[in-house]
């Protein structure tokens, strides 16, 4: 069979911001010599005082250290807002969609997001938040979202957002391992006509945090809350008397913007790092190019503001940018299956950014909820989170596209800030299901995982691993280097190990084949196996248990989870409702097992390693290949695993 290989249009290469020759001459350029390449586009954003240098990075285990443009000052909500107000005042920067479609959608220019900004800066440092401070903010997908992390960048406080799927336990322990001063949340969050209670959570999850944290609230849906007094602050009310204006305060370019966390695949969530110059420079750079954004789009990323790709593409990217950015509160089939298109026709928006786990969601309520809308103002799709399957990435081109949109299917990491592999719209011929080629001053090598040693032939197959620094990669991870240093420098020396696997063809073009490590994908979501594992070991029931992937045809992988019950206790279906019950308070609903098989033993080595990839094997319903199994202590537990397995084809 022949590959499928789709070429930029002559028309659309023609007014794009790159073309093949573009591409290949700025690429050259950029890992050539990457100081005077970022030395020149370091300067797409305002800087208070200019950098003289402009990389210092090493990746040596025991030394890694990363700063760019570090002599350098700015403030980045100044470049997010500031700098446009003269010449786009009046130029709507978010366009907010409710999630009930009712009621009103919110045009918020950026004059009137300078205001809102400054009155919630104001808001921050009445409450004793100073430069340095953490605020955790644990927020719906609605405009104050954008208002406290921007405020945050203006005064310089440095924002931990906990996606508001979270439960109150994670929720606790984000506030407590980042120490934050303050966390920013909402009455209740509206999604798919259903209310999380927010508040609820947070006064939940502060019961096991320093009383010393203040609480402000943000009156979204009027539900009734509890109210905490001298501890809760109405937030709105405070911006409403609040001063409009509060001057953005220079920054160092390393001074921490955000922190993260994200799963590994051990431990606790690491608090990623990222700072203020360099991510800014490489996410809005990242956002022009790989959606080709021209002055005047409407640009649309789906992601929730919880995640990276809502810190990069909906709010830093796009606004560094002077971009018309959306912002949706809903869910993709609420009120019904066509929610996306219709968002799409009634903002007429042009660059549509989403995960191929909402494609294959849509892609199963047939083609019909597409067709009903208008959107042939769509000039550009593209997709983020997981590898896409040729079936979704079709579908997305057929249906959605019309067979006009060039499809940028975008491989990245919490960790790396932005884009790190992906076609330019203008310059890439794309194949489905890979991310082709590395975007500027980015070196991807594969690295044979046994040997460690770089691959360089051609067509190679190992593990993903980046060469040299890029300016929106991880600082460290917080308060705890050299957890940064093992997790990415210390299994291959001298390079950062993403933990992916992948695949180079004869075309140089890259194609990621899944995570290496203990980390699964679920529905684009990234979730450590050990996060589950503790959760469900926690359980007073519960002797022991071990979580793999399995492949799932909506969500690409789905939680298996291996469970062996303290003696004496039987399994039940009500025990399974409470094991799945107890992961969603321990985590969240994303963590929740979608399959749970009693086990009576685990697979172990003699020296009680628990053998994961027996259990992987099992999960995927391809025990056939079991591999070797010499050296397990007692082979009969495996049968015993096969004959009960949940995931049969
Ligand atoms: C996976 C999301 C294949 C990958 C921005 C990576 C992808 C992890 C792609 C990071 C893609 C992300 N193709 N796999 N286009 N994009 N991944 O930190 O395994 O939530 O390591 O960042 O998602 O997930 P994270």
């Amino acid at each position: 069979m022949t590959e499928a290989v789709y070429a930029p249009s002559a028309e659309f290469a023609a007014h794009a911001h790159a073309d093949k020759a573009t591409y290949e001459q700025m690429y050259a350029a950029s890992v050539a010599d990457p100081e005077s390449f970022w030395g020149e586009h370091g300067k797409r954003i305002d800087w208070i005082t200019p950098y003289t240098r402009v990389k210092n990075t090493s990746f040596e285990f025991g030394n890694v250290n990363i700063r760019w443009f570090e002599d350098g000052e700015l403030n980045v909500a100044a470049n997010c807002i500031d700098r446009h107000l003269e010449t786009r005042g009046d130029q709507t920067a978010i366009i907010w969609e409710p999630d009930d479609p009712a009621d009103e959608a919110l045009h918020i220019t950026y004059r009137q997001l300078h205001e809102n900004v400054c009155r919630m800066a104001n808001v921050l440092l009445s409450q004793g938040v100073m430069r340095g401070d953490r605020v955790v903010i644990y927020l719906p997908m609605i405009p104050e979202a954008a208002y406290a992390m921007l405020a945050c960048a203006r005064i310089g406080a440095v924002h931990s957002i906990v996606f508001a799927g979270f439960s109150p336990d994670a929720l606790a322990n984000r506030i407590n391992d980042c120490d934050a001063k303050v966390v920013i949340t909402a009455d209740e969050a509206p999604r798919g006509g259903r209310v999380t209670p927010l508040k609820s959570n947070t006064d939940a999850a502060l019961l096991h945090c320093s009383d010393k944290v203040r609480c402000l609230v943000v009156k979204h849906t009027g539900g009734q809350t509890t109210w905490v007094e001298g501890r809760d602050v109405d937030v709105k009310a405070l911006m409403a008397t609040a001063a409009p204006d509060c001057p953005p305060r220079p920054m160092g370019a390393e001074d921490p913007l955000f922190i993260l966390y994200t799963s590994g695949s051990t431990g606790k969530p690491k608090g990623v790092v990222h700072t203020s110059g360099g991510y800014l420079v490489y996410a809005a750079m990242t956002h022009q190019y790989t959606f080709d954004y021209h002055d005047g789009d409407i640009f649309w990323c789906t992601a929730d503001v919880g995640w990276v790709t809502g810190h990069s593409y909906i709010i830093y990217g796009p606004l560094a940018n002077g971009a018309t950015t959306l912002m949706f509160e809903g869910v993709p089939t609420y009120p019904d299956a066509g929610r996306f298109w219709a968002v799409c026709e009634k903002h007429k928006v042009n660059q549509f950014y989403t995960a191929p786990t909402a494609i294959r969601a849509l892609m199963g309520q047939g083609p019909e909820w597409v067709e009903k809308h208008d959107l042939s103002s769509l000039k550009l799709l593209g997709t983020v989170g997981e590898p896409i399957n040729p079936e979704a990435w079709n579908w997305y081109n057929e249906v959605v596209g019309k067979g006009r949109c060039p499809i940028v299917d975008t491989w990245w990491q919490t960790e790396t800030g932005g884009h790190l592999l992906t076609p330019l719209p203008g310059a890439t011929a794309t194949k489905p299901g890979s991310a082709t080629l590395p975007f500027f001053g980015v070196q991807p090598v594969i690295l044979d995982p046994q040997t460690g040693e770089e691959i360089t032939t051609t067509e190679a197959e190992g593990v993903l691993c980046l060469k040299d620094s890029w300016p929106g990669q991880m600082r460290t991870v917080y308060g705890d280097h050299e957890r940064f240093e093992k997790t990415y420098f210390s299994d291959y020396k001298g390079y950062y190990f993403s933990g992916d696997g992948c695949r180079r063809d004869a075309d140089g073009y890259y194609w990621i084949t899944g995570r290496v490590d203990d980390v699964i994908n679920v529905s684009g979501h990234r979730m450590g196996t050990a996060e589950v594992e503790s959760a469900l070991v926690a359980h007073p029931k519960v002797a022991e248990a071990a979580v793999v992937g399995y492949p799932h045809d909506i969500k690409g992988q789905g939680i298996y989870a291996y469970v062996t019950l303290m003696n004496g206790i039987e399994p039940s279906e009500e025990l399974r409702k409470e094991l799945e019950a107890w992961v969603r308070t321990e985590i969240g609903p994303i963590a929740k097992p979608d399959l749970i098989q009693w086990a009576p033993g685990l697979p172990k080595t003699r020296s009680g390693k628990i053998m994961r990839r027996i259990l992987r094997k099992i999960a995927e319903d391809d025990f056939g290949a079991l591999g070797d199994t010499s050296t397990l202590a007692e082979p009969a537990v495996v049968d015993d695993l096969i004959a009960n397995r949940m995931n049969r084809h």
